[in-house]
């Protein structure tokens, strides 16, 4: 079903310190859901913010020695910097401490106060001040925290009591009819996990003499509101909620982002408030995982916080983007390592995408004089031309499902492998041999095929990597930054004409890389697998010509052997260990009857580096040595005098 608008949120974020990596990532997320809609002409509302009161932002600014005013107008730059260089499109942003949302917080604490949900009650229990919550003595976790597992205060004060308890079973109700409401079903069964227990009411006040950093409750001078009381209003004070009643109606209700450690309080404060004001549900409330670096939580006592900017800086935006977007299983926790950033960046972006690209202008340039043929010329003439028309359309369905059903991911990891499809119809499709036999008219078809198939690719990533795959419309000759949603279901949009002369490299590979992690896919492993087998067969025969420019995409290095032992039960492997420039591989190799483990240990031989890992005998082998065989002899390739690990062999 076609929606008629989209409204997306970002949790708001706290001031007390500069963004992370976690923050980074809700907002690119939402940003390129946001993206998604406005190309599918569907108007699109996109919020973020900063949550500005409260405990949290008090208390570093008392340590900078400044008011938490001047606390929250200096952090709120850098979030506001950061989303401008990540290239966020929120169309609004909301400060906590904007007359804005203060004056809908306090008509709608005044709102409840006159229904009967607040009233005046004696609070005791224990209270977490990194959380800013409440809890019961049964909440807690060996007494500490069950949120963050900190120390928790005891407190006893007269303070304002929403009446959340009321709203208990009709919150069940809801959830289990409204199997949408809360996404993943894992974080669904986890509310109502919680909601199985009897819901207690909830504190919404602090006193002043307590906490003065806070929005005044209209009803008693001397009390403050709750952090996250005041803070979730912000998704409909933005909205228009009381004072804008037309935009309101327009846009209400929202799909909330979040994070799974901010679950409850969305799942379960924010319906009960809304419903006790008469306002309707959100449309969908979705969490998801935390990124962890490694396998560690990041934290600053640990020293392991990325910063988003570090990363732009070296890599760019857009792959900063796209690696966010497709490593991060929606709903799961994902690693982040610079390595494996650099590892998807050089497969998936410099290898397949710009191979692609570099392609496809490079033969255009080569073969057709730099000329792609006009669309009115070329059609789907042969089976293979329109299976890989039709892997892109797969591509387009993939996407407009996934985002739906919030699997971007997949979405998105669909989009490359119809990207791969593209490079492995060029290898197929061979002009390189069309032109050896002077057939131009299929050089042009399999080019503008291929082509075609790129402006669909680069329409469809172009909410995750705005710039870069505006550039590569750019080069294909099709106008302006963003395609038409529907032109991407269409065959023949591509111009045609001329193509600029010079290669372009979209993503230049990155050299550096630290640990090799390989993640190869069953797919392929099998391909390295055929791929050893037909060597075998193939070895006898001299292989037919290849390109100076399929030579380049070997990156064959010297490697310095530090380690070699037998593969127990097998006769012909070893696993080695290399040294390649700074990282250490592992290589498993068929060299067994030629070579006794310890005569290898501290000889330079020469590996192809970037061949697809592959596992053998369970084994990762993270790239093939180089050997010379004949009959019953082999010998490694060596290099002739020193020479360090890791240089380049050409
Ligand atoms: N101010 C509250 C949210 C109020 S929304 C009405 C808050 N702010 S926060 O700045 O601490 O966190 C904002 C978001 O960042 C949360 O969704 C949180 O889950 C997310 N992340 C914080 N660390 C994270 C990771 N390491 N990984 C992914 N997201 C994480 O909570």
């Amino acid at each position: 079903m076609r929606r008629d608008k989209f409204y997306i949120t970002t949790p708001i974020y706290y001031v007390n310190d500069r963004p992370h990596i976690g923050h980074a990532y809700t907002t690119i997320l939402a940003d390129v859901l946001a993206r998604y809609h406005r190309l599918m002409g569907i108007p699109t509302f996109f919020l973020t913010g900063t949550d500005e009161h409260g405990q949290k932002v008090e208390r570093a600014a008392r340590e900078a020695g400044i008011t938490p005013q001047e606390q929250a107008d200096r952090t709120v730059v850098r979030f506001r910097e950061l989303w401008k260089r990540l290239q966020i499109t929120n169309d609004d942003f909301i400060r906590t401490t904007e007359q804005r949302h203060k004056r809908v917080v306090q008509a709608l604490l005044q709102k409840l106060f006159d229904k009967g949900e607040i009233y005046e009650g004696e609070y005791d229990g224990w209270y977490c001040t990194p959380c800013e919550r409440f809890f019961t003595e049964k909440d807690l976790v060996e007494g500490n925290c069950p949120e963050c597992h900190r120390p928790v205060e005891r407190i006893k004060e007269k303070n304002y009591f929403f009446r959340m308890s009321r709203y208990q079973d009709w919150l069940i109700r809801y959830i289990e009819e409204h199997p949408g409401f809360i996404r993943p079903d894992f974080r669904r069964n986890e509310t109502l996990g919680f909601l199985a227990k009897s819901l207690g009411d909830l504190c919404i006040s602090r006193p002043r003499q307590r906490l003065s950093w806070g929005i005044d409750l209209p009803f008693d001078k001397d009390y403050v509101t709750y952090v996250w009381f005041d803070a979730l209003v912000n998704y409909i004070s933005a909205a228009g909620y009381r004072f804008e009643p037309a935009k309101f109606e327009r846009w209400w209700p929202a799909i909330h982002l979040i994070g799974k450690d901010i679950l409850t309080t969305h799942s379960v404060y924010w319906p009960t408030r809304l419903r006790a004001a008469g306002v309707d549900m959100p449309e969908m409330i979705f969490a998801h995982g935390w990124w962890l670096v490694g396998e560690s939580k990041m934290s600053k006592s640990l020293g392991n916080v990325v910063n988003p900017m570090d990363m732009i800086e070296k890599y760019g935006v857009d792959a900063f983007r796209y690696y966010l977007i497709v490593e991060m299983i929606l709903g799961q926790d994902a690693s982040f390592t610079e390595e494996a950033f650099i590892r998807r960046y050089n497969t998936d972006l410099a290898n397949d995408l710009g191979n692609a690209l570099s392609r496809v202008l490079g033969m255009t340039r080569r073969y057709l004089a730099g000329t792609l043929p006009n669309p009115s010329l070329v059609a789907l003439e042969r089976s293979e031309d329109q299976a890989v028309w039709e892997e892109c359309q797969k591509a387009v369905e993939g996407i407009e499902r996934c985002l739906e059903e919030m699997r971007l991911d997949s979405g998105v990891a669909g989009v490359a492998s119809a990207v791969r499809a593209v490079n492995r119809y060029l290898e197929h499709q061979k002009p390189w041999e069309l032109r050896k036999r002077g057939d131009s008219a299929r050089i042009r078809q399999v080019l503008y095929t291929a082509g075609e198939c790129l402006r669909v690719c680069a329409g469809l990533l172009q909410p995750v990597m705005p710039s870069k795959m505006a550039a590569l419309r750019g080069v294909l000759g099709l106008a302006g930054g963003a395609p038409e949603w529907r032109d991407l279901r269409q065959w023949g949009k591509l111009p045609g004409g001329s193509l600029p002369g010079t290669g372009m490299i979209l993503f230049p590979r990155i050299e550096r890389s630290g640990a090799v992690e390989p993640a190869a896919t069953e797919a392929r492993e099998r391909g390295v697998e055929q791929a050893e087998n037909r060597k075998a067969t193939d070895r006898r025969k001299m292989r037919q010509n290849v390109s100076f420019e399929e030579f380049s995409r070997l990156d064959l290095r010297t490697a310095k052997i530090l380690n070699a032992e037998k593969v127990s039960g097998t006769q012909k492997l070893l696993r080695l260990e290399v040294l390649v420039g700074d990282q250490r591989r592992q290589l498993v190799a068929g060299i067994a009857e030629h070579y006794r483990p310890g005569e290898l240990v501290g000889k330079t031989i020469v590996i192809v580096a970037n061949l697809e890992p592959a596992r053998i005998r369970g084994i990762e082998s993270q790239g093939m040595l180089l050997a010379a065989s004949k009959g019953e002899r082999l010998r490694l390739v060596t290099v002739d005098g020193e020479i360090t690990s890791g240089a380049v062999v050409k």
